[in-house]
């Protein structure tokens, strides 16, 4: 059930030139979120930004989670672009922040055979939203791919390298970290080994490009692709209409990022 909250700033610390990693004590919201869904945090106490803005949780540590040091606390990793997240920069240690969530339906987890290949796809800070789903995934075969425009925007690569995972697979387009070109580039340079598989999982987010170029690259027979889509949020919860995606069923044709998604079946999407 979503609800309000308030929670208490940890830790607030830059990981990265742009990007920032926040530490929130919340119990409510650690137990309830599932893996794929979003809080929409208040970045000021101020009218401006007036809008809440949207986050996955990267980590979450409920009550029985086996750290207890941890327990209550649910990890945030921003990347710096505008005016809201430059606000979530000043964050200080002990600072209540209320937020709104769990929201949207995360990722679903269908019963897989172990002989399964799965694979994760990440682009830039849509790798954030996998990191939760890879630890539920961890028995399988798992492959994930990092992707960003510089070696500054590859995150998470040591968390998930402490997982159980078969390879991590790297690109930016630059050059200066892993394969020179996107990670969608890179996906389709080991699409060979892939399609050898009897059924292929993929679960993806990141930039719209990114997605669109993904919805093209896995038009093969027995895959199942469901991806986390960005969208900018006025509300979060159903009531603005204004974070709509086009889809391909005529019931619905318009559905909304926050509501129905973020999470859909990429084949369902109409990019436009
Ligand atoms: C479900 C969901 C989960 C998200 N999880 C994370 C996360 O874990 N970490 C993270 O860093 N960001 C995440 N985002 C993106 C984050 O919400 C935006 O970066 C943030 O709202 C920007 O706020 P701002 O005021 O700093 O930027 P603004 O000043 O509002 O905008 C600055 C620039 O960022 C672009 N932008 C703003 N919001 C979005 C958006 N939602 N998608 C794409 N581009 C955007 C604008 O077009 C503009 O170019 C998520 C978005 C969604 C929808
Ligand atoms: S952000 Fe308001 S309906 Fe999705």
């Amino acid at each position: 059930m979503t609800f309000q909250t308030d929670g208490i700033v940890v830790k607030n610390e830059r990981i990265k030139p742009l990007y920032f990693l926040l530490t929130i004590y919340c119990p409510s919201m650690a137990n309830e979120i599932k893996t794929g869904q979003f809080i929409m945090l208040k970045v000021s106490d101020g009218h401006f930004p007036l809008l809440r803005r949207p986050f996955s949780v990267y980590k979450s540590y409920p009550a029985d989670h086996p750290e207890k040091k941890k327990r209550g606390c649910l990890l945030i990793l921003y990347k710096k672009v505008g005016k809201g997240t430059q606000k979530m920069t000043e964050f200080k240690k002990g600072q209540k922040v209320n937020m709104i969530g769990p929201l949207g339906n995360g990722f679903s987890l269908p019963p897989l055979p172990s002989s399964t290949d799965i694979i994760l796809i990440g682009g830039g800070v849509g790798i954030v939203s996998l990191f939760s789903l890879a630890e539920v995934l961890e028995s399988h075969k798992l492959f994930v791919f990092i992707g960003g425009k510089t070696k500054d925007d590859i995150l998470c690569e040591e968390d998930f390298k402490k997982l159980n995972v078969s390879k991590i697979l790297i690109a930016t387009e630059d050059g200066s970290m892993g394969n020179k070109g996107t990670v969608i580039d890179l996906f389709l340079s080991q699409k060979k080994r892939f399609k050898k598989s009897k059924s292929l999982y993929i679960y993806s987010c990141g930039p719209v490009e990114m997605l669109k170029e993904l919805a093209r690259a896995v038009k093969f027979k027995g895959v199942v692709c469901q991806a986390s889509l960005e969208a900018r949020m006025g509300c979060g919860f159903g009531a603005c209409w204004g974070c709509v995606v086009k889809t391909n069923d005529p019931k619905t044709p318009y559905q909304r990022v926050c509501k129905e998604g973020p999470v859909f079946n990429l084949k369902d999407i109409v990019w436009e």
